[in-house]
């Protein structure tokens, strides 16, 4: 039977699927349907140091292949998640990936520094450059090399391994990728959701509340495996973690063949609550039935 454990960077996990940040919120509701610890890891919902309310109302919406939000990373602050929350996700056993977000970069780095005291089961923390830079008339941090090191810099303090969460809209994802990587980050994370918005034919305007979104699901698979594949090629010992549409057990074989050591289940999840399981078990059964022994042999393997 294949051996499903897998490294990012210093980072043992016992399987390749995780959860994605955002859809299992802050990780102990999704505990109700699954057991968190059979997951290679549960990536928790994007937090900074104080809370945050997020975009106005609709937030989600459905699209021919995934779905638009703007959901606009509400959340507590990480005292409150790590007091209250995160205690009871630790008792299920999961490993813990926590993921951090900032409007500034004092920001990263204040929450870096509440994350310092936090327990064992944490394993890494993914710092989400996805998001507006308020001191850079609101350009994302990941769509500039300079910004996406100064964020990765600012989490270090943390202590934990720090994973780097990319957009797919930035013109050079590699360049951003090797800042992330000079800043400090183990790992990249790629990516996070591709900038999109709806339109009412009815009222012809925006239909989410904020206007913009963020477009996730299996329409945006190919994307995202691409950027993983263009990383990989240009930065082989950069640790990736694929995200993207995630959906079955052949998506997980892309990503890995692109040069993902692991992969995040997102979209998926609104579907079925039980998919990131689902689909672990599947890609098990795949790699027994074409004589797979490790994760690892899968890694890469489409650059061979
Ligand atoms: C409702 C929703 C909320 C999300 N919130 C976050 C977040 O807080 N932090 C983050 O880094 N990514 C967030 N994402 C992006 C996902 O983690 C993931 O990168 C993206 O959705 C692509 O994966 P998927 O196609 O499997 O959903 C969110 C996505 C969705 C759909």
């Amino acid at each position: 039977m294949v051996s499903l454990a897998t490294t990012i960077g210093s980072v043992e996990l016992r399987a390749p699927v995780l959860t994605a940040s955002g859809v299992v919120g802050h990780g102990v509701e999704f505990a109700r349907y699954l057991r968190p610890s059979e997951l290679g890891a549960i990536v928790v919902k994007s937090m900074k140091s104080t809370p945050w309310q997020g975009n106005p109302a609709p937030r989600l919406l459905p699209t021919a292949a995934g779905m638009v939000n703007s959901v606009g990373l509400s959340g507590p602050s990480l005292a409150h998640w790590l007091a209250n929350e995160l205690p009871r996700l630790e008792v299920t056993g999961a490993s813990v990936v926590a993921s951090i977000w900032g409007n500034n970069i004092d920001e990263y780095h204040e929450a870096a520094v509440v994350l310092s005291k936090a327990p064992d089961c944490l394993v890494a923390v993914e710092v989400n450059v996805s998001c507006p830079n308020l001191d850079d008339r609101n350009r994302m941090f990941a769509h500039s090399a300079e910004a996406t090191a100064q964020a990765v810099a600012a989490s270090r303090n943390s202590g934990l391994p720090c994973w780097a969460k990319l957009s797919p809209n930035a013109a050079d994802i590699v360049e951003i990728a090797a800042a992330a990587q000079s800043a400090g980050a183990q790992a990249v994370v790629l990516t996070n959701t591709l900038l999109a918005m709806v339109i009412d034919p009815e009222t012809r305007r925006p239909l989410l509340g904020a206007k913009r979104g963020g477009l996730s699901g299996a329409a945006m698979r190919p994307v995202a495996v691409r950027a993983c594949y263009d990383v990989h090629e240009a930065i082989p010992d950069l640790p990736i973690v694929g995200v993207g549409g995630v959906t079955n057990c052949e998506a997980v074989v892309q990503f890995l063949a692109a040069g993902a050591c692991a992969v995040e289940v997102g979209t998926a999840t609104f579907a079925d609550p039980r998919a990131p399981l689902r689909i672990l078990r599947d890609f098990t059964t795949w790699c027994d039935r074409h004589d797979i022994a490790q994760v690892r042999d899968l890694v890469g393997s489409a650059h061979n």
